[in-house]
Formats: structure tokens, sequence, C-alpha cells
């Protein structure tokens, strides 16, 4: 292979990987979390029961049972249409069996385009990345 053509391949695996990781846990969900919802999610000893600060959120989130929708999962790898967290921001939790008010509590939902971030990166396997 020409030096030109290496270079070329390295160059659509790069990209090629960057577009399947989808979203960034740590970089574009936790902060998010952090300042609209560990408000209140804070010790997991609060209404909700679950710790949502950068430190906690991950392992109070993924593959956790809901405590208000006895099917469901906070956040249910690869199924956005699974995943109670999802539910709760976008208003879809009663519908779904869940119950209680749409997240974040008492404040404005958040903007259609972060509520999009989770559920790609619930899509992509809600990976620790
Ligand atoms: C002002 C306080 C407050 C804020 C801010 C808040 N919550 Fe909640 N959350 C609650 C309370 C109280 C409950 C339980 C009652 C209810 O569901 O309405 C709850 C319940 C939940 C549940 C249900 C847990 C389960 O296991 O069934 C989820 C999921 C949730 N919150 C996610 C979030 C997310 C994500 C945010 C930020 C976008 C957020 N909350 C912001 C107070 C808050």
């Amino acid at each position: 292979m020409t030096m030109k053509l290496m270079v070329l391949a390295g160059v659509l695996i790069s990209s090629a990987a960057h577009a399947g990781s989808g979203p960034s846990f740590t970089k574009d969900l936790a902060p998010i979390l952090k300042t609209r919802c560990a408000t209140c999610h804070l010790t997991g000893a609060e209404a909700g029961r679950m710790a949502l600060h950068p430190a906690a959120a991950y392992d109070s989130l993924v593959k956790v049972q809901s405590i208000e929708a006895a099917n469901l999962k906070r956040v249910q790898p690869h199924k956005p249409e699974a995943s109670y967290l999802l539910m709760k921001l976008e208003g879809t939790h009663i519908a779904n069996g869940g119950k209680g008010a749409r997240m974040p509590f008492g404040a404005p939902p958040l903007p259609p385009e972060q509520i999009a971030l989770f559920k790609a990166w619930i899509k992509a396997g809600a990976k620790k990345n």
C-alpha cells in the first residue's frame, strides 16, 4: 500500500469509529444530569431513589430497575423505547405504566436536542464512555 492510501484508510477508519460511538456519557450527559437533576437526585436517599451526580449517575441508571414502572429498567442499552429515563424526560412515562411527574420535576423540560443525546447514547449501547 502506498503512503497516501494508508493515510486515507486511517482517516476512514477513525471517522467511522467516531460516527459509531454516539454521544459520550462523561462529556455530553453527565454535565446535564449534574446541573438539571443532581440538585434533587443527589445521594439516592431522595424521592426517585437514585444519585445522579457524575460519580454515581451511570451506576444509578444503566440496567437498574425503575421503582415507578414495574417492567422497565431506567436505561435498557440499545432500547430507548424500553428505557424509563427517556420516558420521564419526554413525558411519555404515564402512558407506559409509570407514575409521577415529567423530569426535571417542577422545571422546564430539557431542550429536544438534549433529550436526543440521551436517546442516541442509549441506542448506541449506553456505554460508560
Ligand atoms: C426538583 C427535584 C427534582 C429534579 C430537579 C429532578 N427530579 Fe427526578 N424525581 C424527583 C421526584 C420527587 C421523583 C419521584 C416522584 C415523581 O416521579 O414525580 C423523581 C423521580 C425520577 C425518576 C423515576 C425513578 C424510578 O426508578 O422510577 C427518574 C428516572 C428521574 N426522576 C429522573 C430525573 C432526571 C433525569 C432529572 C433531570 C433531567 C430529574 N429527575 C430531575 C425530583 C426531581
